[in-house]
């Protein structure tokens, strides 16, 4: 890890070229990971701006001659909203990961998981899930989105760059993004940012107007916990895969 590393900027002129180019991307890393006889560790986002890369991903994945590998894949979710309840399930991450990635599969990944939104405890289902991803290989590539405030997985502003997976209380902003305001969830449970900088290549995806402040803040303006993406900068293997609008203030 170096502080103040350069991160690599992508910018593309479309959506389309932009979700082409990080499923290859990241059908080269993991490749590589699979050429020297290892599970590729993912961790791996929501939210609307993934959607068109998980329809990519599996279009891939099911063609014939594909080289995208996922049935080698071991993924961790970043996270995922807490408490779940029969009521509000429809809306959790783990639904999301289910509609619009693992039941499309043709062959399944090697191994699934996502922080247990129904656990009694979320510190033990915390603390176990930092313990997997260890015993797992530690995460190789981990695929961020950022949220109009900065965040990154939950990691809201104010969140120390050296947090580990934990249960947080979301921002009204980011409650307002995901549920326009409807009180389905007010907590969540989350890999840290120290979590995230622990993996040996990090991407993050951001697209749109609504984007370019929290892209400005993250790469350009001082470090701050106040953007929590600004700590990636501590990380010496980022890729930012931007479009025009989310990359117009840099
Ligand atoms: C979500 C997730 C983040 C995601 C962000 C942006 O709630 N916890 O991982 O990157 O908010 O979401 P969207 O892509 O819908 O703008």
């Amino acid at each position: 890890m170096t502080l103040s590393a350069k991160p690599q900027i992508w910018r593309f002129d479309n959506a389309n070229a932009l979700y082409y180019a990080l499923v290859d991307t990241l059908t080269t890393s993991t490749n590589q990971i699979i050429a020297e006889g290892k599970r590729p560790v993912l961790a791996l986002p929501t939210g609307n701006t993934m959607v068109p890369f998980y329809r990519i991903a599996t279009e891939a994945q099911n063609q014939k001659d594909t080289k995208l590998n996922v049935s080698q894949w071991q993924c961790f979710n970043l996270d995922e909203y807490y408490p779940i309840t029969e009521a509000n399930q429809p809306y959790t991450f783990d639904s999301f990961m289910d509609q619009h990635f693992y039941s499309h599969l043709n062959e399944p990944v090697a191994f699934r998981k996502i922080l247990n939104g129904r656990a009694r405890d979320p510190l033990q289902e915390c603390n176990r899930y930092e313990e997997l991803i260890q015993e797992r290989g530690g995460i190789d590539i981990a695929i961020l989105g950022i949220g109009t405030n900065g965040h990154i997985a939950f990691n809201e502003p104010g969140s120390e760059f050296d947090s580990r997976t934990r249960l947080v209380e979301l921002h009204p902003q980011t409650l307002m993004a995901n549920f326009q305001g409807q009180a389905l969830f007010t907590h969540a449970m989350t890999m840290g940012i120290g979590t995230l900088l622990s993996a040996k290549q990090i991407f993050v995806v951001a697209l749109g107007k609504n984007k370019a402040n929290a892209v400005k803040a993250a790469i350009q303006d001082v470090e701050s916990r106040m953007c929590p993406a600004s700590g990636l900068r501590r990380h010496s293997n980022v890729t930012w895969f931007l479009d025009q609008d989310a990359s117009q203030l840099i």
